[in-house]
């Protein structure tokens, strides 16, 4: 091996370390930024906790319809078309004959999916599984206050 081409390999190698050292650095404050709120969510940190996530999603993209408390009375409620409503998601006697498999669906794969009307829309490109799920426990917990508690 000639000098050149040492010269040459030290500098990759040096080079290399510079990029890997910048990346890490760079990369450590946002891993911060995800334990602080993961924490906040999870304050005994379970790990387990997901009610809360689905919060922004719900108001975001369900509370127009559906009412930030759930009570059907959001902003479109009024505009889907004859004698077609939200449901009232803070009801715990009607939620509490829903499955959350049967919640999971008809947010995923909308109303049709279960005979319901089309105006509640199908969520399938807008969340993932997950997202689904943790909607679904910001129902339980904070809308309608319930489980499933048996019925249909
Ligand atoms: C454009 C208005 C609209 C939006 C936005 C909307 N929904 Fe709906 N949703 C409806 C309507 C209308 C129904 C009732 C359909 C029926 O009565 O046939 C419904 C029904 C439901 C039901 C069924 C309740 C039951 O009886 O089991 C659930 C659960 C639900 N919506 C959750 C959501 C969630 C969660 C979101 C946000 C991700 C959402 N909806 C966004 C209009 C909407």
């Amino acid at each position: 091996m000639n000098n050149r081409r040492v010269r040459t390999i030290a500098t990759v190698l040096c080079l290399n370390i510079m990029i890997f050292a910048a990346t890490g650095f760079a990369a450590e404050p946002l891993a911060k930024e995800r334990s602080r709120s993961h924490l906040e969510l999870d304050p005994e940190n379970t790990g387990t906790y997901t009610g809360m996530a689905g919060k922004d999603n719900y108001i975001g993209n369900c509370s127009p319809c559906h009412g930030l408390t759930g009570k059907a009375d959001g902003p479109l409620a009024d505009s889907l078309g004859e004698g077609v409503q939200p449901r009232n998601l803070s009801d715990a006697t009607l939620l509490s004959t829903r499955t959350n498999e049967f919640l999971f669906k008809v947010i995923k794969s909308g109303g049709v999916s279960v005979g319901f009307s089309e105006s509640m829309p199908d969520w399938k490109d807008t969340f993932t599984d997950k997202e689904i799920e943790q909607i679904v426990q910001y129902l339980r917990e904070s809308i309608c206050k319930c489980n499933y508690s048996g019925g249909k």
